[in-house]
């Protein structure tokens, strides 16, 4: 199977669709989606019913989905992620919230593992570190893991050079064949594809990921997107300028 890997969406329905679309271009059988699909963005409901429509989905949800459905505290966001928490729901079709409220923060499917955040608490951790990875380890039955939450598209793994060591970095758009197996059981790797509508690692283009699980491969690929008319929907729609700015910046 080709999956397509999507991260952290946001509501920004424009870098969904210039994703989505490169995505189907390359040849997808299955998508994997690893929650936030809104806050932010003020296109939640376009984002929405163009996710709830992709084929072999399998998705998670993350915190700014569950602070718009009250099941986590406000108190977590700054002002500006829980003014976008707010506004989102009271723009929200219940058959859209409906949706969200059927996902869960962590999903163990037969192929791979999807969490948010980290499997031991895929709603708030963010997966930086080694030894964050290290940890988590023994929390998941089938490799890949696939994460999001830090919207930073990254690599962990135990190093290929020495085993007690873990190689953890920065994925680029130019690189392939990362996951490695052993003996048909793929070794430990989480992937981060990151984020499709709020970018922040200072390349603005919305970023995804293609995996197959076939060949063990994974690859990122970043997909420049109208900025510009999402810009002029945040203002628009009243929502915090800084939310519009930090879309140029990818930060
Ligand atoms: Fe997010």
């Amino acid at each position: 199977m080709i999956y397509g890997v999507i991260s952290d969406v946001h509501s920004n329905y424009e870098a969904l669709s210039a994703v989505l679309d490169y995505l189907e271009d390359l040849g997808v059988d299955g998508w994997i989606c690893c929650g936030d699909l809104v806050g932010y963005g003020p296109d939640p409901d376009a984002c929405l019913d163009r996710i709830r429509a992709l084929k072999n989905l399998s998705i998670i949800c993350g915190n700014h989905d569950l602070a718009v459905l009250d099941r986590l505290d406000l108190e977590w966001f700054n002002q500006y992620a829980r003014a976008a928490v707010v506004w989102t729901r009271s723009h929200l079709s219940d058959a859209n919230r409906a949706f969200l409220e059927g996902l869960t923060a962590r999903l163990n499917t037969p192929d791979f593992t999807l969490a948010h955040g980290t499997p031991r608490n895929p709603a708030e951790e963010y997966l930086m570190s080694p030894l964050q990875f290290r940890d988590n380890v023994p929390l998941v039955d089938k490799w890949p893991l696939f994460v999001g939450h830090s919207h930073m598209p990254l690599l962990f793994r135990y190093s290929e050079a020495d085993a007690d060591k873990i190689e953890s970095r920065f994925l680029d758009d130019k690189e392939e064949g990362l996951p490695r197996i052993y003996g048909g059981v793929m070794a430990p790797v989480a992937l981060n594809p990151g984020s499709v509508g709020q970018p922040r690692d200072q390349d603005n283009r919305a970023s995804c990921g293609l995996y197959d699980s076939e060949k063990g491969t994974f690859r990122v690929f970043r997909v420049p997107y109208d900025i510009g008319a999402v810009q002029e929907k945040i203002r628009a729609a009243g929502l915090p300028e800084y939310l519009a700015l930090r879309l140029a910046y990818g930060q």
